[in-house]
Order: C-alpha cells, then structure tokens, then sequence
C-alpha cells in the first residue's frame, strides 16, 4: 500500500473535536483506497503556549516539515487573547504557514443543493455558486515590516501595519490562480484596492501583464469593496478569485455564509515544494467548544483537500466528498446548517454518519 505521514495539529476549541472526527474519517477513505496513513499529533496554538510557553514550538514545525501533509482544526480563544503578540496563538499559526511556506491558500466555496436552504440568501440566488478564493496566504500586511507599536509626534499611542506585496510574491499567486481558473470554467477575477494602495496597484499591474501567458483565461478586476457587495447581489457572476491575504481572509468569510455555514468551508494551503497545510476556514469557535455542537463537515471536506493537493489521493479524496454529500442527502444536520425537517446532530454524530457512508460507497467515480 501507498504509505504517508500525516501530521495532526488539533490546536484549540472546537479544533480537537473536529479534527478527531476527520482524523477517522481519513484514516478509512485512505484505507478503502489502499493508502496507509501514519498520524503523529503536536501541539500548536494556545494549548502548546499551555504546555510550552510558545504558540509553535520548533518540535511543531520540524514534524510538520518532516511529513507528507499537515491537518490543522482550528488555534485561538478568550484566555489567551491578551498574550504579548509573539505569544499568542494567531501568530502560531502565522509562523506555521511562513514556516511551511505555504503561500496559496485555496477556499472553494460551493452552495450543495442540499444546503440551499440553509444560506440566508435567496434560493434563486445562491443556488449552483461555485466559488473558488485564491488568497495570498504569506505576505502583506499580515507580514509586512515596519509594524508594531509606537508614539506619534503629538505623543500619543500608536499601532501600525505595512502592506507590502513584491513582484515575485505577486506573480507567484497569479500564476497558481490562473492555473486554478483553467481547470474550472476559465474565468478569474483579481480583487484589489488598486484606487488607493500601491501595494495593490503593483498587484494589478503585475497580474494584467500576467494575463499575456494564459490567453485562454477571461481576466477582470475588481475593487475589494465593490466585490464584497457584489458576492451577496450576485455571487454566481464569479468562479476564480485571486486577491491578496486580508482582503482573502475577509472575502472567504463572507462567502462561506453564501454556502450555508462558515462550518462548511475546508481550505487547503500549498507552497512550491515541501507539505500543505489543510485547514477549515473557521476559527475555534469559542462559543460552541466542548459542547459537541461544531459542524466537523469543513474538517473533513480539509482533509479531502489533503488527499487530493497534498498526497495526489484522488480517489480517496473523492470517496469522502461522495461520503459528505450522502450524508447529508440522509439529512444529518449540525445546528448551524439545520433547518426544519432535517435530523439534528452533534459534531461526534454527524462524524459517525460520515464513516458509515465512507465505508458503504461500493466504488467512486
Ligand atoms: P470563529 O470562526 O471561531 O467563529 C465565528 C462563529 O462561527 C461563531 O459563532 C462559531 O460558533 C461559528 N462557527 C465557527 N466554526 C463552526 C463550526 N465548525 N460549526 C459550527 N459553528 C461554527 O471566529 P471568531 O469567533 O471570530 O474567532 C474565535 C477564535 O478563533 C479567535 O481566537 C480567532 O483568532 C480564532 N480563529 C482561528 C482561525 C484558525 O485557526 N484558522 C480562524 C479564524 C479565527
Ligand atoms: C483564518 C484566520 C487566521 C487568518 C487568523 C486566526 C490568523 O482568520 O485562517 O482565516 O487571519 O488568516
Ligand atoms: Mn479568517
């Protein structure tokens, strides 16, 4: 059998619960498709400040190095929210992804026609997205120097960020963008703020000259604020969206909520060589830990993700999406996308549907 090794990085909240559901549901896709998967679990995030003062200890980042693909649930909560800002959790997972050098972050967006009603959109109007962000994951104001926190000539407090994109760190994106578009329907959208930033008038200029080598793409532009309001007005005008960290972190978000839930919504990061990291785009969900209530589907479609980019599995991977949409054809809910006349189920439930659907689906197309 094909064999890999799979780090696991729980991290904080719902994370343990969600990634303990996909870790099985893995293991099972991997198995029924003659892939062994090996696990080893580290710590990152608050619960590895916890046990060793540090949010990514170098024990973290050498396995996840050291493996084939890195699963991730989800890091950050209240009790750690007033750590100094190289202690805190965030910038854990910051460190991982510089680390790791994961700079395309891929977030597919699709509305299941099982989950139409669960989008606080229209029907009309959410039924059959299908959106794919492409985020700049490892630059820009995330990164950019100078930062920090200072006086300013009046004496006052300040805090300040740089958005900062170079050349080759556009052109990267770009690239693993129009790639992205060509194998969907050929269409790619580039979301700026290139009326006001030169970070993003670098960007725009960077991707138009771009354009030259795909002729086959249908290219456009659009400025942040207008995107985030045509996502809601019409979202089935966009397939490929290619824009830079932040302005990725928020449009995904919105987004997600398009779909149904932001439970619903797996990523997967890719760097030029080296592991990908696979993650859902939720956070720890303070709100809902503990309490077998976080939809593990965003988990699980993650680790689908890192069978497909990250192992090239792509049988296994397409067993656990088929898994995922049985299931919910089933009608198994958690409480974020439930609506009447489905059955509510808690995170460990909705888990168990999965592996059972896993394991019944005779052969994948
Ligand atoms: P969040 O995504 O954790 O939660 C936002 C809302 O969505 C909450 O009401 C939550 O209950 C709900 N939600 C999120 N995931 C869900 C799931 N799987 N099932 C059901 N409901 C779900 O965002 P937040 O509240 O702004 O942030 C909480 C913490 O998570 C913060 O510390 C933040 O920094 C961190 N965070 C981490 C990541 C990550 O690890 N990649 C991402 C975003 C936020
Ligand atoms: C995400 C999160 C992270 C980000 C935070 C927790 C650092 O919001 O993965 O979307 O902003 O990238
Ligand atoms: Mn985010």
């Amino acid at each position: 059998a094909r064999s890999y090794n799979i780090t696991l990085l729980p991290g904080d909240g719902i994370g343990p619960e969600v990634v303990a559901v996909a870790k099985d549901v893995l293991s099972l896709a991997g198995a029924l498709e003659g892939v062994e998967l090996r696990f080893q679990e580290k710590l990152v995030g608050g619960s590895a400040f916890d046990a060793t003062g540090v949010p990514l200890p170098d024990e973290t980042l050498d396995a996840a190095k050291g493996s084939d693909a890195v699963l991730l649930g989800a890091i950050g909560g209240y009790k750690w929210d007033n750590n100094e800002k190289h202690l805190k959790p965030e910038t854990g997972l910051l460190q991982l992804r510089a680390g790791l050098g994961v700079f395309a972050n891929l977030r597919p967006a699709a509305v299941l026609p099982q989950l139409v009603d669960a989008s606080t959109l229209k029907k009309e109007v959410a039924e059959g997205v299908d959106i794919m962000v492409v985020r700049e994951l490892t630059g820009g104001i995330y990164f950019g120097k100078p930062r920090g926190f200072g006086t300013n000539d009046k004496g006052e407090d300040i805090g300040f960020n740089t958005e900062v994109y170079s050349a080759s760190e556009i052109d990267r994106i770009a690239r693993v963008a129009f790639e992205v578009a060509r194998k969907r329907r050929g269409k790619l959208c580039s979301v700026d703020k290139a009326n006001v930033l030169e970070a993003s008038m670098l960007w725009r200029k960077r991707v138009t000259a771009l354009a030259s080598e795909f002729p086959d793409i249908e290219l456009s532009h659009m400025y942040v604020d207008n995107a985030a309001m045509q996502l809601v007005r019409n979202p089935k005008q966009f397939d490929t969206i290619v824009t830079n960290n932040i302005f990725g972190d928020i449009l995904s978000d919105e987004a997600s909520m398009i779909t149904g839930s932001i439970g619903m919504l797996p990523s997967a990061s890719v760097g030029e060589s080296g592991p990908g990291l696979f993650e859902p785009i939720h956070g720890s969900a303070p709100d809902i830990a503990g309490q077998d209530k976080a939809n593990p589907l965003a988990t699980i479609l993650s680790a689908a993700m890192l069978l497909r980019y990250g192992l090239g599995e792509e049988n296994a991977a397409k067993r656990i999406e088929a898994a995922v949409t049985e299931t919910l054809n089933h009608g198994f809910r958690t409480g974020d996308i439930y609506s009447p006349g489905t059955t509510l189920v808690g995170c460990k439930q909705m888990g168990e549907e999965v592996l059972k659907t896993v394991e019944s689906l005779k052969e994948v197309a």
